[in-house]
């Protein structure tokens, strides 16, 4: 049996998780600063790096009470060293360094978005965990990334696309926000689409160059926006545009029939993505792996099912828990980083890119 505790405070979630073999989430701590930058409209780095220094070990003690394990039991200390604001990332790797070195065990640093990858294979229930069957198509979206990889394992990850602008959970944040929603704005639009009509606005799809396999939203962003605050004037070319009216004063009708077209346009310009992934490498894959902040995402999960079904390929998304950022993503793959013997040591830098 091999015990790893996670850490992760790449952006504005505290988190700790302990995970046995990879796969059994024993615990998974998760304190979120969502309070804290609500005001500001987004993630503020230096409120963010202090309030993991605060938050910090009290969420590691409370991960390793959860899992009831003992500092003696733990085969590795994993910690999230990139990609992230370089601040935030700083406190977790300073302190998964201080933890590994008075414990004398290795320590792993994971890349965040190969974590994001690792989290469909994770589980509370030890009946349920189940291998993958390899090679995979991968598709991590999520506040900071919205890319698509040819995995081979849970370790070889070749990326085949990625975002040239903003990615889907960023668009999802910036809607919620045109809207008055409030930050982070995912789940928001999320909900208040159910209530609306996707049809009732036309959004456009962006499909790039025809073979590409990158993504764009800022498109699709600016069309919602038109949407909700009208046409605007532009006096002159040097003058900032003057909209006709605020996105939050929208009813509530008209902001759920925003809502709905926006999501419906965001999943399609996902979706084609991956047909064209598929269309590029007949027969290639075998599973359509997710995973990502806006894999929890209801139209996205529907959508994600019928493309699976039709394509023949095992769906894996994560359960709703390992979705959004968490430390147990970060202790799973650190395992399978432990028995390929790729471990690292006290000088494991944190890093503002990805490896990937
Ligand atoms: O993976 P994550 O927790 O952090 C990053 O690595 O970026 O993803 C956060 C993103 C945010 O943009 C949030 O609005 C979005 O995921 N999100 C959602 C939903 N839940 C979270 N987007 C759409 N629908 C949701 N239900
Ligand atoms: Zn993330």
């Amino acid at each position: 049996m091999t015990l790893i505790l996670g850490i992760e405070t790449s952006c504005d979630e505290t988190a700790a998780a302990v995970v046995r073999d990879g796969r059994v989430v024993l615990s998974n701590v998760i304190a979120s600063q969502h309070e804290l930058h609500e005001e500001y409209g987004g993630v503020v780095p230096e409120l963010a790096s202090r309030a993991h220094l605060e938050r910090l070990l009290p969420v590691v003690r409370a991960a390793m009470r959860e899992a009831g394990a003992g500092y003696g039991e733990l085969d590795a200390v994993a910690v999230g060293n990139r990609p992230g604001l370089i601040g935030a990332l700083l406190v977790g790797v300073a302190g998964a360094k201080a933890l590994a070195w008075s414990l004398g065990t290795p320590i792993i640093g994971v890349d965040h978005l190969e974590a994001h990858l690792y989290a469909p294979m994770l589980s509370r229930d030890p009946e349920a965990a189940s291998d993958i069957a390899w090679p995979a198509l991968g598709l991590v979206v999520s506040g900071g990334h919205t890319s698509l990889y040819r995995c081979g394992s849970a370790l070889e990850l070749t990326k085949l696309g990625g975002t040239i602008d903003d990615a889907v959970g960023e668009a999802y944040d910036k809607v919620a926000a045109l809207l008055g929603l409030g930050h982070p704005g995912g789940p928001k639009v999320d909900a208040l689409a159910q209530a609306g009509n996707d049809k009732a606005h036309e959004f456009p799809l962006s499909r790039l160059e025809k073979d590409s396999l990158n993504f764009s939203f800022s498109g699709l962003k600016t069309a919602v926006l038109y949407a909700a605050r009208g046409q605007p004037e532009r006096p002159s070319p040097s003058e900032a545009p003057r909209f006709l009216r605020d996105g939050a004063d929208m009813t509530d009708a008209a902001k759920a029939d925003v809502c709905a077209s926006f999501q419906r346009a965001a999943a399609r310009n996902v979706m084609l993505r991956l047909e064209r992934a598929l269309e590029q490498s007949p027969g290639e894959f075998r599973t359509l792996l997710v995973g990502g902040g806006v894999s929890a995402n209801s139209r996205l999960r529907t959508e994600l099912a019928t493309f699976a079904a039709k394509h023949r390929l095992a769906l894996r998304v994560p359960a709703m828990e390992f979705c959004l950022d968490n430390a147990a993503m970060i202790a799973g793959l650190a395992h399978e980083r432990l028995i390929a013997g790729a471990v690292d040591d006290l000088t494991l830098a944190a890093s503002p890119t990805t490896s990937r």
